[in-house]
């Protein structure tokens, strides 16, 4: 089994060289914003040097308080409020899907505690959740949306690991109010470095004025956003296909347990006793380049259950060939008695 990590497609290696030697003195900025808005279906976008400086200055415009899932979201969501001073409200999932009465639950009991003020249209509080709840369970994200801003509430959707979905659910500005995401490795647009906002509010940006310019990407990393974007659908389509058939043959073919197994997500999460003897042996079976493809958890980024996660977002979309999924069934066979 040859298992690559995944790197920035040839095309943006180039372009990407080619600016960081001078050949190419273009400014990349406003053409990959231009482009990365009508991906997400929105009017604007900002590019940052990272994931985590753009939830720093989309969480720094928000007014209200800060709801986020409690597993299967980014602890920089956690962190960022609390760098903040923001008031943190954690929302009961379903094993990171977001279940709409427990966000209600939370809503009255967080307004009942005047954390949370429902009527004023200047203190708008927001659901920070990722699009695929611990990247193996997309959240239905239309209905999420409608119950949010039914209660005056935005929603800001970190799409790290959903943008270009050719289904139009997940990154779609027609839902979310603000999309957020990392462009780092190993991410859905893979350049190493860098992340976005978009949003239909011009105004929003406004209130981060410094930390767009503190932030911002560099005009290396503009010009890889601009180049990989084209790549974002096909990566993904190929990456959640893979896990799809993984997690029925994983759940046919072998005595694990699949979390949100019928779900699209870009990783597979599998159910174990031991997820420390699990993880450290299936790091030994899978070794790529000087990177991995385990997470153990339990992990607030992925689920609060004893598990682990293989993470086929972190290989090279090359290497999703039939052989190397019935390989990665097989080596799980191996380890059958780890369940
Ligand atoms: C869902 C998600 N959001 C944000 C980030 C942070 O991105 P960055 O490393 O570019 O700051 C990550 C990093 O892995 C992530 O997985």
């Amino acid at each position: 089994m040859n298992l690559k990590f995944k790197k920035p497609s040839k095309e943006t290696q180039m372009a990407m060289s080619m600016v960081a030697s001078g050949e190419d003195n273009q400014d990349y900025h406003s053409l990959a914003e231009e482009k990365l808005a009508s991906i997400t279906n929105h009017r604007y976008a900002k590019l940052f040097n990272s994931g985590n400086s753009a939830i720093l200055a989309a969480m720094n415009s928000i007014d209200g308080a800060i709801l986020i899932p409690d597993q299967g979201a980014w602890n920089g969501f956690k962190q960022i409020a609390n760098f903040l001073n923001k008031d943190l409200i954690t929302v009961k999932t379903n094993k990171g899907l977001i279940d709409l009465d427990e966000l209600n639950e939370s809503i009255i009991l967080s307004s009942e505690e005047d954390i949370i003020d429902l009527d004023d249209e200047n203190n708008k509080s927001a659901l920070f959740l990722t699009s695929f709840a611990a990247y193996t369970a997309e959240q239905d994200m239309k209905a999420i949306c409608d119950f949010a801003h039914k209660n005056n509430i935005l929603v800001v959707e970190d799409a790290s690991g959903a943008i270009g979905d050719y289904e139009n659910r997940l990154a779609n500005g027609n839902y979310s109010d603000i999309i957020i995401g990392s462009t780092g490795s190993p991410k859905i647009v893979n350049v190493e470095d860098g992340g976005f906002i978009t949003t239909n509010d011009e105004g929003f940006f406004e209130k981060s004025k410094l930390l767009l310019k503190t932030n911002k990407a560099s005009n290396i990393t503009a010009s890889g956003i601009y180049n990989e974007l084209d790549f974002a659908k096909d990566n993904l389509k190929k990456t959640v296909d893979s896990c799809l058939y993984l997690k029925e043959a994983i759940e046919e073919k072998t005595s694990f347990n699949v979390f949100h197994k019928d779900k699209r997500g870009i990783n597979v999460i599998i159910e174990t006793d031991d997820p420390k003897s699990l993880s450290y042996k299936l790091r030994q079976e899978f070794v790529l380049d000087s990177h991995g493809m385990i997470t153990k958890c339990p992990n607030y980024n992925r689920l609060k259950e004893k598990a682990v996660a293989l993470e086929i977002k972190n290989l090279d979309i090359g290497c999703l060939s039939q052989d190397n999924l019935d390989e990665i069934i097989k080596t799980l066979k191996c380890f059958e008695d780890e369940k």
